[in-house]
């Protein structure tokens, strides 16, 4: 207990010594940066609430709740936050707002990435390619037969998208030349100028469940999106039709989608978010076999990855000198 005690007490040296430290440097007018230099996160929050006291910029990642307690902790001096992210979920935009914190985000570069993923999803789970290699592996491959392992193609489909945005566009562009018959999609309200640019035609929510032989959610994560995507809109989709998600879990009620995939409401799914991340193995979902279930990589190649990088650093040092950043959130 003794030892413990003076371990903790060198620990609240070292924390009292580095924020002085710090304060002296702020006065030189030196930047100092602390680096979580690891692939795991998220950082425990503990460490984290002790490693933010007085910084004066921050960037994070998805996996980061950053709110009040959070900023509370970090206190007065914090005046820019950078997310490598397109998303800001994890974000509580109104304390953020409250304390006078600019925000960077990272939209844009990985819209190209992202969309590959869709695309590649959606092929993957109506084309059933993973049970198809696990057959192939597994000596379910026996001799050739009409309907074995027959999916869904795009040719002649209506591919419908909830949320239309950069990268809605993006992957219906990358889907046009797969001899998709036509394009629909539902939002807040028609977006003319980006559905132009696709063909697109606004539906209502039901006609987009109803019509869809591809349904690809696009939109955000906010209280109006939260669990948009359940019953009601699975009982309207055809049984013939593919859900697709690369934006968040949390559109998702998981367990309608269990009912939905489990009953033949609808043919599969493929989903790349999940609530939680990660998803726990004994999870339901993957029982199915039409789910196809990814560990949130749509964003995930190196040239993307890079460029939110540095996009995200880019957005800090401008921020904290005071000047716009290059994607800035409007508070
Ligand atoms: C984001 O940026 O919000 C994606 O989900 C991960 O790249």
């Amino acid at each position: 207990r003794e030892r413990e005690m003076t371990e903790r007490e060198r620990e609240q040296r070292e924390r009292e010594r580095k924020r002085r430290d710090r304060e002296k440097k702020r006065e030189r007018g030196d930047r100092q940066f602390d680096l979580w230099d690891s692939d795991d996160v998220p950082v425990p929050r503990k460490e984290l609430l002790q490693k933010v006291k007085g910084v004066d910029a921050l960037v994070c990642v998805l996996t980061e709740k950053i709110d009040a307690e959070l900023l509370d902790a970090a206190g007065p001096n914090l005046k820019v936050l950078s997310t490598m992210s397109v998303g800001f979920d994890h974000l509580s935009l109104e304390e953020l707002k409250k304390r006078g914190i600019r925000v960077g985000y990272t939209p844009d570069v990985l819209t190209d990435s992202v969309a590959e993923l869709t695309v590649a999803l959606l092929l993957t789970t109506s084309r059933r390619l993973i049970e198809a290699t696990h057959e192939a592996k597994s000596g379910g491959w026996g001799t050739w037969r009409t309907l074995w392992l027959c999916g869904y193609e795009l040719a002649n489909s209506t591919v419908g998208i909830l949320g239309l945005g950069r990268i809605g566009v993006a992957i219906a562009e990358r889907l046009k030349p797969f001899k998709v018959k036509k394009f629909i999609y539902t939002d807040v309200a028609p977006r003319p100028e980006l559905a132009s640019l696709i063909d697109a035609e606004y539906v209502s929510m039901d006609e987009l469940a109803s019509q869809s032989d591809f349904l690809t959610v696009c939109c955000a994560l906010t209280p109006e999106t939260k669990d948009i995507c359940n019953k009601d809109l699975f009982s309207k989709m055809k049984n013939t039709s593919i859900f697709i998600n690369t934006s968040r879990g949390g559109v998702v009620d998981q367990e309608d989608l269990y009912e939905a995939l489990s009953s033949g409401q609808i043919a599969g799914a493929g989903l790349d978010v999940t609530v939680p991340e990660p998803l726990p193995t004994s999870h339901p979902l993957f029982t199915l076999n039409n789910c196809v279930i990814l560990p949130h990589i749509a964003s995930a190649s190196y040239s993307t990855r890079n460029a939110m990088s540095a996009l995200a650093a880019n957005n800090l040092l401008l921020g904290l000198k005071g000047q716009p950043m290059i994607k800035e959130l409007k508070l």
